[in-house]
């Protein structure tokens, strides 16, 4: 029997219940309650006034399960109530335990630690272990991880030929998405999606040669000879030598540098359900291999409306060019002409507690590479836009990519280059997601509804006859 079928005749067994002495009325309780407990005070009771029938849907975790609504019918041949929710605004699709946001209250934490303390006390590579594994790892753990990441740093060398193949400007998201996506060709085992080890072994993979993958893209937009990881350097410090290293024999990283992409990879490494996390899960659902589900969050983290908004806010900030013209800027936004890049979230309805992260790291950064001049346009900016009637009504805060992109500059990375050290930073989180959602016994294939609007049947019409 197909799983939907199961489900169904499951539902079937379950529903149709009645829930109390109300003839018509069902419920999705076990078929004999105690009379105590007929109606279940965790359930949801609803009438369709269509047919006056009431049912009774168990609420659990604050959520009442969708497919219950199926069992709303006006007549047997009815396909049954569906909900609607483009964009998912109101849908859970998974049951998760990695990141917890409460976006009223600003709070965002990994697997119950603060954001803010994990960007205090830890590094990149032991927050993606917290990430992936639960629990933050002992020494023993921290170091075997570190070992087993430096150590798939490599490329294989037609990886680095295949990238040769990109044109000298090629995009290096276009060229990262690619690639990780080419990476699927050269490690086919990776289908094995059930087999725990093998599925560890891509973790690895794929958070090790992320940086490497960006650090070529980058050297090829700049027509530079690649630089091979150096086992030597930290992950970060790596990352840095793979970019910038020109002739010196030995890269040394700046370490506030260091410590500053480090910190952007934590505080980038998960976000829960967004575009791009859901996109791993859902290619991942239809047990694609996870290079090929991580090209495709990848893909779906590039568009300026996630991950590459801060290449935008950017362009944003050198398109106001300076604090005098903020005031004509802002009018602009309040007339729906442009939006504020940078501003708003979903999810957040205060101020993004990545975005203040950053903003203390940006004064480290800038002490180091000299103040970037467009700090002066974004601090003046969030200060009008803060106070203004129309972001204030509008629950419109900073998010963590306003600041991002002018530390990225300072650094020395080229706008282009933005979206993909967020991907890096977000390997752990897409990675996480998708073995979470393999060891889910509820997940299926991702497969939503639609409601069909288009013409429902009509014959063909041969070509003469069209008009
Ligand atoms: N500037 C101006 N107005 C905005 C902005 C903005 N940045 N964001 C939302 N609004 C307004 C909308 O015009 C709309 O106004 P209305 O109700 O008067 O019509 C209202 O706020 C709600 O906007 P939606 O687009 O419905 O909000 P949604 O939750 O779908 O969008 C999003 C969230 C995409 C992040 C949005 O705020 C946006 O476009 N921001 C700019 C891009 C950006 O910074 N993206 C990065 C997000 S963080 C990340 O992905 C890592």
């Amino acid at each position: 029997m197909s799983a939907i079928l199961a489900l169904e005749a499951k539902m079937a067994k379950e529903t149709l219940v009645p829930a109390d002495d109300r003839s018509d009325t069902f419920t999705t309780e076990p078929a004999t309650p105690a009379p105590e407990a007929r109606v279940a005070k965790d359930t949801l009771t609803i009438t369709d006034n269509r047919t006056g029938r009431t049912f009774d849907f168990k609420i659990e975790h604050g959520t009442v399960r969708a497919l219950d609504f199926r069992q709303i019918k006006t007549h047997d041949d009815d396909f049954g109530l569906m909900l609607y929710d483009p964009g998912f605004g109101n849908t859970a699709h998974c049951k998760s335990a990695i990141t917890f946001i409460d976006g009223e209250k600003g709070i965002l934490r990994y697997r119950g630690y603060p954001i803010d303390q994990l960007a205090e006390n830890c590094s990149f590579l032991e927050t993606s272990y917290l990430i992936i594994y639960g629990e933050l790892p002992t020494k023993e753990q921290l170091d075997q991880w570190v070992f087993d990441i430096t150590h798939h740093t490599f490329v294989h060398e037609n990886v680095k030929k295949f990238m040769d193949g990109f044109r000298y400007n090629a995009h290096p998201m276009g060229v990262f998405i690619s690639t990780l996506a080419a990476l699927s060709t050269f490690y086919p085992e990776a289908k094995q999606i059930g087999d725990a080890s093998c599925r560890k072994h891509q973790v690895h993979r794929l958070i090790a040669k992320t940086p490497t993958i960006a650090a070529f893209a980058f050297r090829h937009m700049r027509g530079m000879p690649y630089v091979y990881p150096d086992n030597d350097l930290s992950y970060a410090g790596n990352f840095l030598n793979m970019l910038f290293r020109v002739t010196e024999p030995k890269y040394e990283p700046n370490p506030v540098l260091e410590r500053a992409l480090d910190v952007l990879f934590i505080l980038h490494a998960d976000h829960e359900q967004n575009c791009s996390a859901a996109a791993m899960r859902g290619i991942g659902s239809s047990h694609a291999d996870p290079y090929c589900a991580m090209a495709g969050a990848a893909a779906a983290l590039y568009g300026p409306l996630h991950g590459g908004a801060n290449e935008k806010v950017l362009s944003m900030l050198r398109e106001i060019g300076d604090v005098k013209a903020i005031p004509e800027y802002i009018k602009r936004v309040k007339n729906k002409e442009v939006r504020l890049m940078g501003f708003g979230h979903r999810v957040y309805k205060n101020y993004d507690p990545r975005a203040r992260i950053i903003k203390k790291i940006a004064d480290d950064v800038f002490e180091v590479t000299g103040r970037n001049p467009l700090l002066d346009v974004a601090l003046e900016l969030e200060r009008i836009a803060l106070e203004d009637d129309y972001f204030v009504s509008h629950k419109l805060y900073p998010n963590v990519d306003f600041y991002s992109g002018i530390i990225y500059q300072a650094m020395g990375f080229p706008v282009e280059l933005f979206p993909v050290l967020f991907a890096i930073g977000r390997s752990p989180g897409w990675l996480a997601q998708w073995e979470e959602m393999l060891d889910d016994p509820d997940q299926r294939i991702a497969r939503p509804r639609q409601i069909f609007l288009g013409v429902n049947e009509r014959d063909f019409v041969p070509m003469e006859q069209r008009k």
